[in-house]
């Protein structure tokens, strides 16, 4: 029987993995293994997601933690090469942008192990952010690209890659359907805020949260915008550590309006997320989340890897242009803001389609 280890290590990848691990498990043709790679270990980072998610014990926790970039990788690179010379996968599948992405599929081909990428063929043009060389080196080893949307073929095209590409759909968006049957809406009560009235932050580009201007810029935005509409903020720790490094956690903390928390699970995030008047982020995956229920999205990047939530959905690049934030924001209050339509194959049988394709491989 042909065995195929899925591998995850991020907050970011648990979503895309869990739709597939599910129909994965249940196959008689192939068994399944779930290898974590422990780039994310704090409980909020990482086990929230398993419980909501429903995800089973990991088969491996590598354990490879924080580091620099080459630290991380490296780590991830030396475990994850002992892991598959003892236990001999026949495949492996990544997913996602992040180092533990790259650096299983670098240890699968140099050991001649075929592998497959979920969510392929993203690309933000952008090589100062660490993420689109890990999609760039990825996307070039791995012999099935799985695309959630068609600009990744054109992407891949142009990028002469070698592997086969399916365009499956989004499994992230599968997560979202599953959780969004389960929302309880407790967290709303628990932070004393009302649907509809509050603005959803999420920060945790290194570009926007390590150099002290640009976040003293983004902190200032939200004192104002929180002026007339609530912020409820999220604090990922990259951004925690260096709002208390530039100075910057007691005048957010201190304002009235301003919500902080540390990072939310899953299901909780998820209801803040559809609850929310409007959401202002720099992340990936909530770029997409937001399209799929048709909440306005403020994406706080000069640019996306994720043009269709900006073609096709709520979503808007505004940078850290304190006019372009605020006037949308105006926009949104007064109910003028765009209307989206969701993406083709974002439908919730995304895992489905990756997991047969995986199967007959
Ligand atoms: C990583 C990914 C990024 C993704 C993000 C999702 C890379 C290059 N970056 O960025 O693409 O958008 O995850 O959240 O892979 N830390 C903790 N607890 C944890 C994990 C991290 O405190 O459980 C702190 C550590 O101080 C660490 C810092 O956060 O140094 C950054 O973690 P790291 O995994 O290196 O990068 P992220 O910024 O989380
Ligand atoms: N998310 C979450 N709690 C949070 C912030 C994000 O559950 O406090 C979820 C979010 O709904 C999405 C995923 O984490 O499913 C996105 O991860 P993140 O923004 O960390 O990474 P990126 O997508 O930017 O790589």
């Amino acid at each position: 029987m042909k065995k195929i280890v899925l591998v995850a290590g991020a907050r970011p990848n648990f979503m895309k993995v869990a739709p597939v691990l599910k129909v994965l498990d249940r196959s008689h043709e192939i068994s399944c293994l779930l290898v974590h790679t422990g780039q994310h270990y704090d409980a909020k980072m990482s086990e929230v997601f398993f419980q909501d998610l429903e995800i089973r014990e990991p088969d491996a926790y590598l354990g490879v933690g924080s580091g620099s970039h080459a630290q991380q990788t490296a780590r991830v690179m030396e475990e994850f090469e002992k892991w598959c010379l003892q236990h001999k996968p026949d495949r492996v599948v990544v997913a996602g942008d992040v180092n533990s992405t790259m650096a299983a599929a670098i240890v699968a081909v140099k050991l001649n192990i075929p592998s497959a990428h979920i969510e392929s063929g993203l690309r933000s043009f952008d090589r100062e952010m660490p993420e689109e060389i890990n999609r760039i080196v990825t996307d070039q080893l791995c012999e099935i690209l799985f695309i959630t949307s068609e600009d990744a073929r054109e992407n891949l095209i142009k990028e002469n890659v070698q592997g086969e590409i399916h365009f499956v759909g989004n499994p992230m968006i599968d997560s979202l359907v599953t959780i969004s049957e389960k929302l309880d809406h407790k967290i709303l009560s628990e932070l004393n805020i009302n649907s509809q009235n509050y603005l959803l932050v999420t920060l945790h580009r290194p570009r926007n949260v390590d150099n002290q201007e640009n976040l003293q810029k983004l902190v200032d935005i939200l004192l104002d915008i929180s002026k007339n509409l609530p912020v409820v903020f999220p604090v990922h720790p990259r951004t925690e550590k260096n709002l208390e490094k530039f100075d910057l956690s007691e005048k957010l903390s201190r304002k009235q309006g301003i919500l902080l928390t540390g990072p939310i699970g899953y299901r909780d995030f998820i209801c803040l997320e559809k609850n929310a008047k409007a959401v202002l982020t720099d992340s990936g995956g909530i770029q997409e989340e937001t399209t799929y229920f048709g909440i306005p999205c403020l994406t706080a990047r000069p640019n996306t890897e994720r043009p269709v939530t900006i073609t096709m959905g709520t979503n808007e690049l505004v940078n850290l242009d304190k006019d372009m934030i605020l006037d949308n924001i105006d926009l949104i209050l007064k109910e003028k803001y765009k209307k989206g339509k969701i993406p083709p194959r974002w439908d919730g049988k995304a895992g489905e389609r990756i997991a047969q394709i995986l199967i007959d491989w």
